[in-house]
């Protein structure tokens, strides 16, 4: 059986539909103005047009047809998961829809954000008094060096930290996603590999392999560790991986992890660097939940550790999502952070595949400089974040089910291996498809994440509402109900 889970960003629901909302109150305002300059109707399309256009409408019909071509490797990406059926549960016009908590966003904010934007947002885009130069012209470098500024203290924000983000040495994306893929686009060939840590999001396969044609190796964290890194572990999928005869390149570590939720320590990340230094490879660390981190533990960015490391900055390469961390998904805005000239150089030019619209960019700038609402924003983000987490982990533990402690992202990380009936793949998956099927909870079983020991299930709860928690408790508890009457 095929597993299905919706991959991040394809398919519709809570998440994307409060990620739609804000560029649709852009095209909004960018209405509102047309509409106020009374603009002249356009002249109506001359003849020459119209017959070009006819033309193209009716070509010769031809009695046989070969199928037109396709690329292989275009089909083996259709081959990949499909996303399941949505019937999006809403307490009153839906209640017995499926909840989703598969969606890696955060809407526990978004009141914040949509109340800045009210009060600031035309201002924003459009400058006062209002000029639409300011977000239609074409931007021959794609990125406003104001944006880079206002990110870069953005980021120190974040990180709580007064980090020295160098403008030079960052390239704007459209979304992290993009920015992983810029990545290992440059730092290996197609038919090498990087090493990355399960278990991880769904999906993350795809951005490193599907047009790079690169490998992933992955490199299992158990439940003995805690799910945490080790390095033992590291040094044997590498080995592994060499004796197999791949070129491994670098590793990628997600930083909090995703979705475990675990947060690398200075030792672990000086560890990974000697590591790299001996092998010679490239490290991509992944810091896209950084602002989301609401355990005790101090987030550590590798940003801070290359402050005072000199040597072989030139292998180390940070991804930031300003998307998750502002919880606008919809606005699409990442960042490469690279000490190495050359990755910078090129990220920039591949850059023009995935730029940041305009309008978005010139949103950014002012709300990103608006360091007062900023820092409310992330205290305030990381209370619901925590409160969130919370909620869903005694929920879970009424019902018998454990999670392993997060400290960030967007996920529990649930062990239900006491709930299958055989402790295998299949086992696992049979009782994804009851949460789905009889409590309409759809979730993601740990062996899409690549993990390796069955029976654990992310939860993504940041797109639940207080009230959601309730109900998904009780749907859940039929199911469990049912396993332990039997048994
Ligand atoms: C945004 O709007 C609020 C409320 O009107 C105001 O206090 C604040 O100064 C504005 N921020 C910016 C950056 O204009
Ligand atoms: C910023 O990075 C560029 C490119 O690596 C470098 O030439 C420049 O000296 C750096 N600026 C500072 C202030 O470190
Ligand atoms: C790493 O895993 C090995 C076994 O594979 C174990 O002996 C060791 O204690 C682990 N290291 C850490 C730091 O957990």
């Amino acid at each position: 059986m095929r597993v299905i889970v919706p991959l991040q960003g394809v398919v519709q629901g809570t998440g994307v539909f409060w990620g739609s909302v804000i560029p649709c109150a852009l095209l909004y305002f960018l209405q509102l103005y047309f509409k106020s300059k009374r603009r002249q109707p356009p002249s109506s399309p001359n003849q020459e047009d119209s017959t070009t256009f006819h033309r193209c409408l009716s070509p010769a019909p031809s009695p046989r047809r070969a199928t037109a071509y396709i690329s292989p490797r275009a089909i083996s990406i259709t081959s990949s998961n499909s996303p399941c059926s949505l019937d999006p549960y809403h307490h009153t016009l839906n209640p017995d829809g499926v909840i989703h908590l598969t969606f890696h966003h955060n809407t526990l904010s978004l009141d914040l954000i949509q109340d800045w934007i009210h009060h600031n947002g035309t201002a924003a885009l459009f400058g006062t008094p209002l000029a639409i130069s300011r977000i239609l012209p074409y931007q021959p470098l794609h990125v406003l060096l104001d944006l880079k500024v206002a990110v870069a203290g953005f980021m120190s924000q974040v990180l709580e930290n007064l980090i020295f983000f160098n403008t030079s040495r960052m390239v704007l994306t459209a979304g992290s996603t993009s920015a992983i893929e810029i990545l290992s686009f440059c730092l290996a060939d197609h038919g090498n590999a990087f090493l990355v840590p399960t278990p991880l999001s769904p999906g993350f396969d795809g951005v490193v392999k599907w047009r790079t044609g690169l490998e992933i190796v992955p490199v299992p964290c158990r439940s003995t560790d805690n799910f945490n890194l080790n390095i033992t572990s590291i040094e044997r999928a590498f080995n592994q991986a060499k004796m197999r005869g791949l070129k491994v390149r670098g590793i990628i570590i997600t930083n909090p992890s995703n979705p475990a939720g675990k947060l690398l320590d200075r030792e672990t990340l000086l560890d990974l660097l000697d590591f790299a230094r001996e092998k010679n490879i490239h490290i991509i660390s992944n810091e896209m939940f950084a602002g989301s981190s609401y355990g005790n533990e101090e987030f550590v960015s590798m940003a801070e550790i290359m402050e005072v490391e000199e040597h072989d900055r030139d292998r180390v390469h940070i991804v930031f999502g300003l998307s998750n961390e502002l919880s606008v998904p919809g606005l699409k805005v990442g960042v490469i952070y690279s000490y190495n000239d050359n990755v910078v150089a090129a990220s920039t030019k591949l850059a023009r595949f995935s730029t940041v619209s305009a309008p978005t960019q010139r949103l950014l700038i002012s709300m990103l400089s608006d360091t007062s609402f900023v820092q409310k924003f992330i205290e305030v983000n990381r209370l619901r974040l925590r409160k969130m987490y919370n909620a869903f982990v005694a929920g879970l533990k009424q019902l018998g089910i454990e999670c392993s402690r997060s400290s960030g992202g967007f996920c529990c990380w649930a062990d239900m291996s006491r709930l299958i009936r055989s402790y295998s793949e299949k086992g696992e998956l049979e009782l994804w498809d009851k949460l789905l099927n009889v409590a309409k909870i759809n979730v993601t079983p740990g062996s899409s994440c690549h993990c390796i020991e069955p029976g654990w299930f992310c939860f993504c709860f940041a797109t639940s509402t207080d009230k959601d928690v309730s109900v998904v408790m009780e749907r859940i508890r039929r199911v469990t109900d049912t396993i332990n009457g039997h048994s």
